[in-house]
């Protein structure tokens, strides 16, 4: 059996991640180590927890003590786990900093001495190219974040990176665009918006809607990262990106006619400050690798919706129960009102 550590495996990819690698690898024995932040829902991992091949552990990465001995064991690791949500970054960053830099330091660190150690993946993101308004990322650019959130994760990818360079930690980064599928967290804009719409409450969209992000379903990042961790190598980039190139505005479109709603619900909200306005990724890399994205954006933004539909009993509690949830949105949206 192969040890492989997945951190923040309750999360939103995290778990698509877990469910897939534990279906699709009968070899792996899969450990989640996971804090449980207000993002992390046990709920998410109900298909593995009874399993012999998957034990969850509750813990910090920043955390030497709980996640070093786990690193340590493991032949795989894969790193999800952060503080992953930009306006959340911007209203406070410090919980960014200390997840996402110091926690993947902690890891690094234990990953220098795991002995059986062949691949640590650092889950990165296309935000730390910062804005393209032209063209495309490629993975050999220059990186310049924008948002406390992509400045953290910059540090993490090239400080992973410098424990490859410096200690040859087989570290293997990964640069995704923006996910969508079942179990996202309603705090961002595809399952927002899906149960906003669903409750026929209003779409706050942040300034002219035409920002455009690059859609990729989470099970064609699943797909990659299953490559990358046999076929990756050691000190590489490889962007993951879906090729869906939409606008917000389009997007919101795309969701209020899939559930029948009426584009009145659109509510232009004062504009997120530093807000990127496009990300691009140039994915020929990863390509070349034979992986190509399976799920297209009609497809899998139907499905999503549909999903979110038939899972009321996931998303109603966290908007409606979760006193963070409440504080968060007031916070976030209360002062945004007025239109941009
Ligand atoms: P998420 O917010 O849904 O989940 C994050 C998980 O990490 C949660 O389960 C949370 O409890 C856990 N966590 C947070 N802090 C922790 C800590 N200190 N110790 C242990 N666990 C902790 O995030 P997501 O959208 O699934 O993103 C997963 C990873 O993928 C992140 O590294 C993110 O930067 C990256 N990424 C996300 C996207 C996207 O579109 N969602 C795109 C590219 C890259
Ligand atoms: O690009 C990859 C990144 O995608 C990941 O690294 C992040 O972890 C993930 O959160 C996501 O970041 P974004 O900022 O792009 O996602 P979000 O869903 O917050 O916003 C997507 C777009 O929608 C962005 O242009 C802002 C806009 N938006 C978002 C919300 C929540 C709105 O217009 N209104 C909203 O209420």
């Amino acid at each position: 059996m192969v040890d492989v550590l997945v951190t923040g495996g309750a999360g939103f990819i995290g778990s698509n991640f877990v469910r897939w690698a534990h279906a699709t690898r009968p070899d792996w024995r899969i450990t989640t180590l996971d804090k449980l932040t207000y993002a992390g829902r046990l709920e998410n991992l109900a298909e593995v927890m009874a399993s012999p091949r998957h034990r969850f552990v509750r813990g910090d990465i920043a955390d030497p003590a709980a996640a070093g001995p786990l690193v340590r064991q493991s032949e795989i690791v894969v790193h999800f786990a952060a503080e992953t949500h930009v306006d959340r970054s911007i209203l406070s960053a410090g919980d960014f900093l200390r997840t996402d830099v110091i926690g993947t330091f902690v890891l690094l660190e234990a990953a220098r001495e795991a002995k059986a150690l062949r691949c640590f993946v650092q889950v990165s993101t296309d935000e730390v190219y910062g804005s393209v308004t032209t063209g495309q990322s490629r993975e050999t650019d220059e990186l310049r974040p924008r948002n406390p959130y992509a400045a953290s994760k910059a540090g993490a990818d090239r400080l992973a990176y410098s424990y490859w360079a410096t200690y040859g930690v087989p570290v293997v980064i990964t640069r995704a665009s923006n996910n969508y599928g079942p179990h996202q967290f309603p705090e961002k804009i595809i399952p927002l918006f899906v149960t906003n719409a669903l409750d026929g409450r209003p779409l706050p969209l942040y300034g002219d809607g035409q920002y455009v992000r690059d859609w990729l379903h989470v099970e064609d990042h699943c797909r990659a990262l299953d490559l990358l961790v046999t076929r990756g190598e050691p000190g590489e980039v490889y962007n993951i990106g879906g090729g869906n190139e939409v606008t917000n505005l389009d997007l919101t479109h795309r969701i209020l006619a899939l559930l029948d709603r009426p584009a009145s619900l659109i509510t232009k909200v004062a504009d997120r400050p530093g807000h990127d306005r496009r990300y691009a990724l140039d994915t020929s890399k990863l390509r070349a690798s034979g992986w190509r994205p399976e799920v297209s954006f009609d497809a899998g933004l139907a499905a999503t919706v549909a999903w979110y539909r038939a899972h009321e009993s996931w998303w109603r509690p966290i908007k409606e129960q979760d006193p963070g949830f409440r504080a968060y949105y007031d916070a976030q949206y209360g002062d945004r009102r007025s239109p941009a």
